[in-house]
């Protein structure tokens, strides 16, 4: 099969910004090195599209798909164009996700190695998540070493920071710069081998990237996860549970629509999104298990649905109904 990449992620793609303004490019002179034919991409290589079947069926995102779609279709133009003998450029690749927890970095890091391995730029395509204590050490000098054996695990692969600005924390006398330097350094020396990705909440990153000269040119791509809405969490929720081969009877869609709607307009808005809907569905699971046991009735139907009062996050229908007390008392007072 030859090297066949489907683009398009939808209908409502946004109109695409110029891609060189996204992706800076370090020219190789065609006279520079030039790559032995065994390391060219195979020209029949047949292209695995379960990576991009995963990344299609993440709820919205649209401009993160768009953006994958970019760096894809220009890949594949470097590679055509090497296999012509023509000037190829390699990209940089190191990128800024910036969201609320829950909004799906890990999951889009982990898929954009995946699909990176599959375009041959990265030769592992693995995922190495850290976060600060993994980088930080305990005295001068310790910091470099363990920064500089997660930059080794990670080569071929994609290095995850979670939380990434809080290795400003601690300002100029932390170790935390020298974390930063050795990660620099290493985004010249890998450039080829290694994509860095960190990641945190938007705010804080905007700070850490602001108050680190040079680190901001260093990061061509910026990618911003925006809370879902409602309505996406609701179909992320609805994917969860069909990805797990249950289903919702129709008592439980409308239960679980009323949790989404309480979480979205009363909850914390960093501490949720698909995560709480990933933990509304798994306690619904475990809710469900117990309520079959305790009836004894093991049959597929039963086994397959969940019911309305599998769905309980927050303690909803308490909530619902303190919240028609209040509701009522107000409309007395106004009556009175
Ligand atoms: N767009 C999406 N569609 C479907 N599931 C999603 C989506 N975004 C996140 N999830 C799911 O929600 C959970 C949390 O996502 P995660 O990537 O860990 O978020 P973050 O890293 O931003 O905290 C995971 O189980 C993930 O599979
Ligand atoms: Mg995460």
């Amino acid at each position: 099969m030859p090297l066949k990449i489907k683009f398009g992620f939808g209908s409502n793609a946004n109109p695409k910004q110029e891609l060189k303004d996204m992706i800076p490019i370090k020219r190789k002179s065609r006279m520079g090195k030039i790559k032995a034919a065994a390391e060219l991409p195979k020209k029949n290589k047949s292209f695995n599209l379960d990576c991009l079947k995963e990344l299609n069926k993440l709820v919205g995102l649209v401009n993160i798909k768009n953006i994958i779609e970019e760096v894809m279709a220009y890949a594949k133009i470097q590679q055509k164009r090497e296999q012509e003998g023509l000037t190829s450029e390699s990209m940089v690749l190191h990128m800024i996700f910036r969201g609320n927890p829950g909004t799906g970095k890990t999951t889009v890091a982990r898929l954009m190695g995946k699909i990176l391995k599959e375009l041959d730029i990265l030769d592992r395509g693995h995922i190495n998540e850290v976060e600060r204590a993994d980088l930080i050490g305990e005295y001068v000098g310790h910091t470099a070493q363990k920064t500089r054996e997660q930059i080794k695990k990670s080569l071929g692969g994609v290095l995850f920071i979670d939380e990434a600005y809080s290795l400003a924390r601690g300002g100029s006398k932390d170790f935390g710069k020298e974390a930063i330097d050795v990660l620099v350094k290493a985004m010249e020396d890998h450039g080829k081998d290694l994509v860095l990705i960190l990641a945190g909440y938007k705010k804080e990153m905007e700070f850490f990237i602001n108050t680190n000269p040079g680190l901001r040119s260093r990061f061509p791509i910026h990618l911003d996860f925006p809370d879902y809405t409602e309505e996406e969490l609701y179909e992320i929720a609805n994917l969860m549970v069909t990805e797990r081969q249950y289903e919702l009877t129709m008592e439980a869609k409308n239960k679980l629509k009323r949790v989404i709607k309480k979480a979205v307009t009363t909850g914390h808005k960093y501490d949720g999104n698909a995560r709480l809907i990933r933990n509304i569905i798994e306690k619904a699971i475990r809710a469900q298990a117990l309520r079959l046991v305790k009836e004894n009735n093991f049959s597929r139907n039963k086994l397959i649905f969940l019911e309305d009062p599998d769905i309980n996050y927050l303690n909803i229908d308490e909530i619902e109904s303190n919240e028609d007390i209040r509701l009522l008392q107000k409309t007395r007072q106004l009556a009175n």
